[in-house]
């Protein structure tokens, strides 16, 4: 009784007191008043630096004053005493955003893992460290894995764009690695990558990220040259087999249990002759002498756009060629703010290769309406997605869902002995009543002659 009426004066007090009032007014207009660096580590990413059987690298953010950096890994055990056999790794620190000093960046390497293990891992500086987090090795051996495929997320990260990438989670938590085909935030600042970071929290220190820049990773500030992102090289590290030192992150492959992942930074092409020479031969040399059966390229700007308006000639005309000569199984972009799925539309088939099938999806809430030349099978406007990929030897399985969780599409390429690929789309796909609401913002890109088209099109 007596702890009663002293827990209601307290309330009254709490109540009466316009201090406390005022603060919980601050902080309730100020969503980002808890994000701010602490002495603890946070915004831990895992990111794939190497052979994916034997290598990771993680990266957190803490106060500028850290400078060290060191992790703890173990193989997971069961019980909760993990520090016990964990082997320490030093790691190095840069500021988390270039010219500022407000937050260090750090990061570790991770080497000589084995093989599809499971392990545990903290980061920290030696006394004050971060939960411990786990992941799994990927196989030495070719053979069946799964990932979740991003288009851009970009814009509303926190709002909108988070429960994309969580609903993917949730869905497939067994999944390999998560990959995004750029574009992760509209500019490269701490307001868009805090709300990034976010909308993963964790989930970006259990399962990996793979990912290739979009247009917006770039920032091209008035009379001045283009400059890329502050951010991306202390969050992520790709294997070191770029065409040059400034490609680094950039262009690069990751041979993953049979597939030959090609990240091709698709805004970087044309900025200058040389350093478009050097890419091309570079992409040219990683499909020339690719040793694995299938191969997955991703790159931010569509080979076939998706959006009205756009048709990116000169990019289609730079890269189709060799994605052609070399058979290139999947091609996976962004940019384009809708889904598209198809070959190409002129049907041209290069003998004895497979025909590159192209797909460009979006994550995130920006939304831009579909392009009237239709030459995609399947296509969404309005629609938030995510896909799953599940590759064996033999099938490549496609499916893509809604930000709701409902299928959407559902396709499997088959690969005979010899490499021949066929098509197969999933008979529940045509029972699935295609999205194609032109986003009002979108309507000015449309002439009366093709409002008329789409109408035609989509019976709308
Ligand atoms: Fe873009």
């Amino acid at each position: 009784m007596m702890k009663n009426i002293f827990l209601f004066l307290i309330a009254v007090l709490v109540s009466c007191n316009p201090q406390v009032e005022q603060n919980s007014v601050k902080q309730s207009e100020n969503e980002y008043s808890n994000f701010e660096p602490t002495l603890f580590p946070d915004r831990i990413m895992l990111s794939i630096p190497g052979d994916p059987a034997t290598s990771r690298a993680v990266s957190w953010r803490t106060l500028f004053t850290i400078t060290e950096s060191v992790a703890q890994i173990t193989p997971v055990v069961a019980s909760p005493g993990l520090e016990k056999d964990a082997i320490t790794k030093k790691g190095t620190s840069t500021p988390w955003e270039e010219g500022s000093q407000v937050s260090m960046g750090h990061k570790v390497v991770f080497e000589n893992l084995k093989p599809a293990t499971k392990y545990a891992y903290r980061v920290g500086d030696g006394e004050r460290w971060s939960e411990w987090l786990q992941f799994k090795t990927s196989s030495a051996e070719d053979g069946p894995f799964t990932f979740l495929y991003f288009g851009d997320v970009q814009n509303d990260i926190k709002s909108l764009g988070s429960r994309t990438v969580r609903q993917a989670y949730t869905h497939f938590p067994e999944a390999d690695f998560m990959l995004f085909a750029g574009d992760l935030v509209s500019r490269s600042t701490e307001e868009y990558w805090r709300e990034f970071f976010y909308a993963g929290g964790w989930i970006f220190g259990m399962m990996p990220s793979v990912v290739t820049p979009g247009n917006h990773e770039y920032d091209k500030p008035e009379n001045q040259p283009r400059t890329f992102s502050k951010h991306w090289n202390q969050i992520y590290s790709a294997p070191a087999n770029s065409p040059s030192e400034e490609y680094y992150n950039r262009n690069y492959y990751l041979d993953y249990q049979g597939v030959r992942f090609i990240s091709f930074d698709s805004p970087a092409l044309g900025e200058n002759e040389e350093d478009s020479v050097l890419v091309i031969t570079w992409l040219d040399k990683t499909l020339a002498e690719n040793p694995n059966r299938w191969t997955v390229l991703f790159t931010h700007y569509p080979v076939y756009s998706c959006s009205q308006g756009r048709n990116n000639e000169k990019y289609r005309n730079t890269i189709k060629p060799l994605l052609e000569k070399y058979g290139v199984d999947l091609v996976l972009a962004g940019h384009d703010h809708t889904y598209c799925r198809g070959f190409n539309p002129e049907g041209i088939e290069v003998r004895g290769k497979n025909m590159p099938l192209y797909v460009v999806s979006v994550a995130g809430p920006k939304m831009y309406g579909l392009n009237t030349s239709f030459w995609s099978e399947r296509m969404a406007s309005l629609t938030q997605l995510y896909q799953y990929v599940s590759v064996s030897r033999e099938k490549l399985e496609f499916k893509a869902f809604t930000v709701a969780g409902e299928l959407y599409d559902h396709f499997v390429i088959s690969k005979t002995d010899n490499g021949m690929n066929t098509f197969l789309e999933s008979p529940e796909v045509a029972a699935i009543v295609q999205r194609t609401e032109i986003p009002e913002s979108a309507l000015e890109n449309y002439s009366e002659d093709e409002l008329e088209q789409y109408q035609k099109k989509f019976n709308k």
